[in-house]
């Protein structure tokens, strides 16, 4: 606030409280020559009279006490313009206050689970319930609320990982995230194998899910094996396996993150993927990165005491 408004403020609270304590005084006061109350000469009805009586004292005087209160009141809570005020309350330091017991409740909740294994967490029935709700919470908005994903963001619930699915892997993904770095292949591809460069590999590619595939010799698929092995083994491999290292994914299973039609094939190898998996640890902490990945964690593998994600 500037030092205008300050006194703005001010001015206009100072005006008030002293206008109301006039106001007040004014009215209760007898003037010399005032008519007693008893003497309005006012008549109804032939026997009905009027009074003017003062309010009584007791009334007034709750009033004089209101309008100390409230001088009172805004010197403690620095109510006038940028005054603090004696008893230094801010909305802030409230909130501060209130934030940081939550935490320490918060904490006390996390606290039996600190430093856990995420295997053993997700055998325990109430780790796995907390891991659920930060979920809810942080990771539904891409990953969907029942964690199966969509077109570019991973489905959680199956045996299929980019970045790989031991208890280690997943919490160094949600601490740290992840990138998937697909290249643009479209100029490159071209360069080496003609227009069709991208359809030959696109026909490998299926192939390479294919029982034999790798062997097969169809004319594209023959083109693109050969384009295939002078680009995309270095991080798909010469099977096609993917290389969790640097997220690359397995292309002969079933699951495809962004399609496998013609269209969505040749916009992944042409332009290039760049999947971003944002990193938690500093948001949520080492335990509730912990509770987030030993649920992930239980919604693919059974634990003791069962598949927790089918309750
Ligand atoms: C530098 C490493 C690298 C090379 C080389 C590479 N890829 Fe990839 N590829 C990736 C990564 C990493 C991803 C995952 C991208 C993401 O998660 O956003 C990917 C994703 C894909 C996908 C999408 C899979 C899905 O589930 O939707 C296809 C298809 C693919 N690559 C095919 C190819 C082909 C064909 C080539 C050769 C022309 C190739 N890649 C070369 C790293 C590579
Ligand atoms: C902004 C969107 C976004 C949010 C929020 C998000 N993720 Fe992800 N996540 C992604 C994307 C995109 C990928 C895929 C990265 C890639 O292309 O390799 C991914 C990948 C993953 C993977 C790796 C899957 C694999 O196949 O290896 C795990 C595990 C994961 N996320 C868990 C989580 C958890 C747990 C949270 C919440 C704490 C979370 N994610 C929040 C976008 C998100």
């Amino acid at each position: 606030m500037t030092t205008v408004w300050n006194w703005y403020v001010i001015a206009l609270i100072l005006f008030n409280l002293l206008g109301i304590t006039w106001l007040l005084w004014w009215t209760a006061k007898r003037r010399p020559g005032d008519p007693k109350p008893e003497d309005t000469s006012h008549y109804w009805d032939g026997d009905i009279t009027e009074f003017n009586k003062p309010m009584p004292r007791w009334w007034i005087n709750g009033f004089y006490i209101a309008i100390v209160f409230a001088f009172a009141y805004l010197f403690w809570f620095g109510g006038w313009g940028t005054y603090d005020g004696f008893g230094k309350w801010s909305s802030k330091a409230e909130h501060d206050k209130e934030a940081a017991l939550a935490t320490q409740q918060l904490e006390k909740t996390f606290a039996p689970y600190k430093g856990q294994a995420i295997d053993v967490l997700a055998g325990n029935a109430k780790a796995v319930a907390l891991g659920k709700s930060i979920f809810a919470n942080n990771c539904a908005t891409c990953h969907g609320s029942s964690a199966k994903g969509a077109v570019g963001y991973p489905n959680l619930t199956d045996t299929i990982w980019h970045w790989g699915s031991s208890p280690e892997q997943i919490l160094h993904t949600v601490k740290d995230g992840r990138e998937g770095v697909m290249p643009p292949w479209g100029t490159v591809l071209e360069g080496m194998g003609g227009p069709d460069a991208v359809d030959y590999v696109i026909a490998y590619v299926h192939q390479l899910g294919e029982k034999d595939g790798a062997n097969r010799t169809d004319f594209a698929a023959a083109q693109g094996k050969k384009l295939y092995e002078g680009v995309c083994v270095a991080c798909h491999g010469k099977e096609g396996k993917g290389d969790p290292k640097v997220g690359a994914p397995d292309l002969t299973d079933s699951y495809w993150l962004y399609g496998d039609s013609r269209e969505a094939l040749h916009e992944t190898i042409a332009k290039g993927r760049h999947g971003v998996m944002p990193a938690w640890g500093t948001v949520l902490g080492d335990t509730r990165s912990r509770l987030v990945a030993a649920y992930v964690w239980s919604l693919s593998h059974s634990t003791k005491s069962g598949n927790l994600n089918a309750q």
